[in-house]
């Protein structure tokens, strides 16, 4: 892996080992708050450590640019980010444009964004969700320690969980993806689609596989590319701040009818690696699609934008630019099927519910 994966129960340990001398620690109030970002620092058993924990989710270019501006006054050797996509995604964006190289170990607090081992780095501008690519954003090294999770709630559970499916269904029909990112794609979705309800029902041998899978997305999708379930994400995220996996729960079924027609074959292989099964393509796409309504439901998830709290007319009036955003995201490239703005509308519509 390009990323060095260091996994288990009490792995944050491992910090010990990476001879650092000054530590920036980058991370949200949740965890300055609850100590544990204290732990992970004393972890490292540094000559000093800094703490930047102004990260809030979605963050922006601005909040981005001042701990840059932290991070280069402090003079680290290594930079740990500790949270969820948001802390690891500023992080990273901090650690690129300081510039030097610096080491980045990302801990992963949720079971959701990869962010953990992914080129990508996701920055709000005034209302809109821009992903950097870059190979220089990859973390140095990931350390997956299922102790950080035994408190996550069951709403956080839910969100970024079907974040990670979202993950591994867009790699695996993903335009260019290939036999080896196609391999842990097909893993990831079947491991998540069996730990994520037992995580969600309080299954503390749960959180390690799902946390597991959550990474085995990330290293898919950051070698095949997302889609247009995460395209339309980004975009609505942007505009109403919904969180990001909860956009995906609610466009996923959708995204599948309307790439059904390209990628119809690979959805019915998903399908039935992960046991939902199906006799011929057409039946095992839509169990595919039904499966995951289901699943939607069990863990409390919106079927909608107007159960997320989004009114329709909101979705009606901002439709131009949320397809305009989606179609120029570069998730969008790598959809099985082309999309224009008449798709994306007719997505969009589908998936407003009644206000
Ligand atoms: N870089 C990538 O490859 C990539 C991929 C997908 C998503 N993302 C981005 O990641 C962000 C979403 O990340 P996320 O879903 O992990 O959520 P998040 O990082 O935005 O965190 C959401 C909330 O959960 C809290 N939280 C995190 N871990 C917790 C824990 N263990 N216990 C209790 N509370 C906890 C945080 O304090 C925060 O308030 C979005 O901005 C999304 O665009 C990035
Ligand atoms: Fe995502």
């Amino acid at each position: 892996m390009d990323t060095k994966i260091l996994a288990g129960a009490g792995a944050v340990a491992a910090l010990s080992g990476f001879g650092a001398k000054r530590v920036f620690v980058v991370t949200d109030p949740y965890f300055m708050k609850n100590g544990v970002a204290a732990r992970v620092g004393a972890a490292c058993r540094a000559e000093a450590v800094e703490y930047f924990a102004d990260v809030k989710p979605d963050p922006t270019v601005e909040l981005a640019a001042a701990g840059t501006a932290k991070l280069k006054a402090f003079g680290a050797d290594l930079v740990v980010a500790l949270g969820g996509g948001s802390a690891m995604d500023c992080a990273k964006a901090m650690v690129y444009f300081e510039g030097t190289g610096l080491r980045l170990v990302a801990i992963p607090t949720t079971s959701g964004s990869g962010s953990e081992v992914t080129d990508f780095a996701i920055l709000t501008h005034g209302e809109v969700k821009h992903p950097l690519v870059d190979e220089k954003l990859r973390p140095w090294a990931a350390i997956l320690d299922s102790d950080l999770l035994m408190e996550l709630p069951k709403g956080l559970i839910a969100d970024t969980g079907f974040d990670v499916l979202a993950h591994a269904l867009e790699a695996f029909v993903a335009r260019d993806t290939g036999y080896f990112s196609g391999a842990m794609a097909k893993e990831a979705f079947c491991a998540a689609w069996e730990t994520l309800p037992r995580s969600y029902r309080g299954d503390s041998g749960a959180r390690l596989p799902m946390h597991q899978a959550a990474t085995m997305a990330g290293l898919a999708f950051t070698h095949a590319g997302l889609g247009l379930c995460h395209a339309l994400a980004h975009a609505l995220g942007g505009q109403f701040h919904v969180p990001h996996g909860r956009l995906n729960a609610i466009l996923l079924p959708s995204v599948i009818s309307f790439n059904a027609p390209a990628a119809g074959a690979k959805y019915a292989a998903l399908a039935r690696a992960a046991g939902i099964g199906g006799s011929v393509d057409t039946i095992a796409v839509r169990n595919l699609r039904g499966s995951l309504c289901r699943l939607r439901r069990e863990l409390g998830l919106p079927e909608t934008l107007a159960q997320a709290g989004v009114a329709p007319a909101d979705v009606k009036m901002a439709a131009g630019d949320i397809a305009r955003a989606a179609l120029g995201d570069p998730c969008c490239a790598s959809n099985p099927r082309t999309a224009d703005e008449g798709a994306v509308r007719a997505i969009l519509t589908e998936v407003s519910g009644n206000g």
